[in-house]
C-alpha cells in the first residue's frame, strides 16, 4: 500500500482536489507524519525515461547489439540516483531492526551483531573473491573456512562438519540426505522420522521433503520429549529421530543420551536441530549426547546479520558414523597448503557422499563473520555468551510470570527463551491483541502462536546482548499490555495505533495474497 492509496491522492489530481483528498481521509496533504514519511512503490513513482546515469546515444548500442537490440520498453521504472537512495531509505526506516532495539523474536535469536564482523567480512580478501578462482589465489579464504570448521567440531565434539548448507533448515536437509545414504549403504530401506512435538516446524518439514513419513511424539507436561512413548515406537521401520534442543518451549531435552542410545540400539541415528545453540555453546558438547548429525545457524549463534537482513550459514556437524556420507566440497589441510576436496579428488574417505547441496564452498561473509566472532570472544567469552542468554531469558520469565501464563515456568528455569500462553487475558482478546500493542511501544512483536503446544503461545527470546537496562523496559512495556489484555481494553484490540500501517487482515493476506503490483486502473477494473 502506498500514500496514493492511504491519503486518496492520485497522480492526475490538481493541487485544490489533492489538499481535499488529504482532508478527507484525516491524513496530512502528503501522507507523511513528521519523521515518518510515506512511500509510494517503485512502480507509482518511476518512469521509464528516467535513470541514474547518463547513457551515451543509442547509435553506439545499435553497432554493438546489430539485431539483439531491444525494439519497445519493458515497462521498467526508472528513477534518479536521489530518488533510488530516497526511496530506499523511507522504506527502511519503517521497518524494525536489531540496531534499533531489542528485538524478541523468539527462536530467532536476534542478537547484536558487533561491527568488527562487518569490518573482517569487507576485507578485499574475503570479500572480493571468487568461487571459481585457482586455488592457490584463495589460500587465505580456504584456511578461515578450514579454522572455523575445526572450531565447530571442538566447540560441538563431533567428527566432521559440512560448511554448504545455505541455512538452517537446508542444514537439515543435507543431515537427512547424510542419514538416508548411511541406510542406503547398508542396504536399509528405513522409511520413518520420528519427530516430537516440541521440535522446531521445519524438521518434520525437512523429514517429509526427503520422502520419509513423519510421526508425531508427543511431549510431556513438562515440554519436553516423552521418552517412554518415543521408545515404544521404535522400531526397523525407523531411520532416526529429528530433536530440537533446547527445544521450542524453551527447554533442555535432558533425556537426550538416554533418547540416543535407544534409538542406536534399534538401529536409527539421531538428527539434532542446533538452531537453538547460542544456549548451550561451551557448556554442551552434542557429540557427548549422542547425535549424529546437528546443524548450526551461524547467523543466529555466531551473530551474522538475518531475518531480512543478510543469507544464513547452517553448517552440520557430522558423528564418525555419517562422516563418510558428507556432501562435497570440502577444504581439507595437507601441510600448509588448503584443497578443496570435489567429485573428482575425493579418495576413499569421502566415497560414500550422497554428492552436492550447492554450487560452491559455501556463505564466506558468513564464516568470516562467524570465525571473528568466536577468536574475539574465545571459549571461554563463547560460555559466557550461553551463560548470559540463559540468564537474560530467566530475568525475563521471573518478571513477568506473575502478570502472564507461563505454562512451564513452574516445573524451573527456562533455557535461552521465555514461553508464555494468553491463558488469562479477557473474553475475546488473544497474543494477537498483544503483539500489536507491542508495535506501538516500538518493539517488534514477539513469536506468535508458535510452538504450537501451548494455548496462544508467545515466545520471548532476549539474547545475552541485551543490558539490565533494556531488558527492564522492555518488562515494562509487556507488563503494562499484559494488564490491558487481562482487562479488555478496546484500544489494544485496534492497536496498532502508531505504526506506518493498521492491523492488516491476516486472513486474507493469507487466503488472497496479492503479490502482483497493476496499475490502479487495471486493477479497479479486475476488481
Ligand atoms: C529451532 C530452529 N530450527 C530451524 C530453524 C530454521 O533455520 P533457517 O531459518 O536458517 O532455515 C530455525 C530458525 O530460526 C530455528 O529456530
Amino acid at each position: 500500500m502506498s500514500a496514493i492509496n492511504q491519503s486518496g491522492w492520485r497522480p492526475e489530481m490538481g493541487p485544490a482536489e489533492m489538499g481535499q483528498a488529504g482532508h478527507d481521509a484525516g491524513a496530512t496533504f502528503t501522507g507523511n507524519r513528521a519523521l515518518m514519511l510515506e512511500e509510494p512503490l517503485l512502480f507509482e513513482i518511476g518512469r521509464p525515461d528516467a535513470s541514474g546515469v547518463d547513457l551515451p546515444e543509442t547509435v553506439l548500442m545499435e553497432n554493438r547489439l546489430g539485431g539483439m537490440m531491444r525494439a519497445a520498453q519493458v515497462d521498467l521504472p526508472g528513477l534518479s540516483e536521489p530518488e533510488t537512495v530516497r526511496h530506499y531509505t523511507r522504506l527502511s526506516r519503517q521497518n524494525y531492526a536489531i540496531d534499533l532495539g531489542l528485538f524478541p523474536l523468539g527462536s530467532c535469536t536476534m542478537k547484536h551483531n558487533p561491527r568488527l564482523n562487518e569490518k573482517m567480512a569487507r576485507l578485499p580478501g574475503f570479500a572480493d573473491i571468487h568461487p571459481l578462482q585457482p586455488v592457490q589465489s584463495v589460500q587465505g579464504a580456504l584456511g578461515l573456512i578450514h579454522e572455523l570448521a575445526e572450531w565447530l567440531k571442538t566447540l560441538t565434539g563431533m567428527a566432521a562438519v559440512a560448511m554448504s548448507p545455505k541455512a538452517g533448515a537446508h542444514g537439515e536437509l543435507c543431515g537427512l540426505l547424510a542419514i538416508r545414504a548411511a541406510h542406503d549403504a547398508a542396504g536399509s530401506d528405513r522409511s520413518v522420522i520420528l519427530v516430537p512435538e516440541s521440535a522446531h516446524g521445519t524438521n518434520p518439514a525437512t523429514a517429509a521433503f526427503c520422502g520419509y513419513k513423519v510421526e508425531n511424539i508427543p511431549a510431556t507436561a513438562e515440554g519436553r520429549v516423552d521418552l517412554a512413548a518415543l521408545v515404544s515406537r521404535l522400531g526397523p521401520d525407523v531411520a532416526g529421530v529429528m530433536i530440537t534442543n533446547p527445544n521450542t518451549c524453551g527447554l533442555f531435552e535432558r533425556d537426550m543420551k538416554k533418547i540416543s542410545d535407544a534409538v542406536h540400539a534399534a538401529g536409527g541415528y539421531v538428527y539434532c536441530d542446533g538452531a537453538n545453540f547460542n544456549a548451550i555453546v561451551g557448556r554442551v558438547r552434542p557429540g557427548d549426547l549422542g547425535i549424529d548429525a546437528m546443524h548450526i545457524n551461524l547467523h543466529k549463534t555466531f551473530s551474522t546479520p538475518h531475518g531480512g537482513g543478510g543469507p544464513g550459514s547452517g553448517p552440520v556437524v557430522l558423528s564418525a558414523a555419517l562422516a563418510p556420507y558428507a556432501p562435497l566440497p570440502f577444504v581439507e589441510r595437507h601441510g600448509d597448503r588448503y584443497e578443496l576436496v570435489e567429485e573428482e579428488t575425493a579418495g576413499e574417505h569421502h566415497a560414500g557422499t550422497f554428492g552436492r547441496m550447492v554450487a560452491f564452498h559455501g556463505q564466506m561473509g558468513m564464516f568470516t563473520r562467524a570465525l571473528t566472532y568466536i577468536l574475539s570472544h574465545g571459549a571461554d567469552g563463547l560460555r559466557q555468551v550461553a551463560e548470559d542468554a540463559v540468564l537474560n531469558a530467566n530475568y525475563l520469565l521471573r518478571s513477568l510470570d506473575d502478570v502472564l501464563v507461563a505454562p512451564f515456568g513452574a516445573t524451573g528455569p527456562c533455557m535461552h527463551e521465555a514461553l508464555f500462553s494468553d491463558d488469562n487475558f479477557a473474553e475475546g482478546f488473544s497474543t494477537l491483541d498483544l503483539a500489536k500493542g507491542l508495535i506501538d511501544e516500538g518493539y517488534h512483536p514477539m513469536t506468535v502462536y508458535f510452538p504450537l503446544v501451548v494455548h496462544g503461545a508467545m515466545l520471548m527470546e532476549p539474547t545475552e546482548t541485551e543490558s539490565k537496562a533494556a531488558l527492564d523496559q522492555f518488562i515494562g512495556a509487556i507488563r503494562s499490555l499484559a494488564v490491558r489484555a487481562k482487562a479488555g481494553d478496546p484500544l489494544l484490540k485496534s492497536a496498532p495505533h502508531f505504526a506506518p500501517r493498521r492491523r492488516l487482515d491476516e486472513t486474507q493476506a493469507a487466503r488472497k495474497p496479492v503479490l502482483i503490483w497493476q496499475p490502479p486502473l487495471v486493477a479497479e477494473a479486475a476488481e
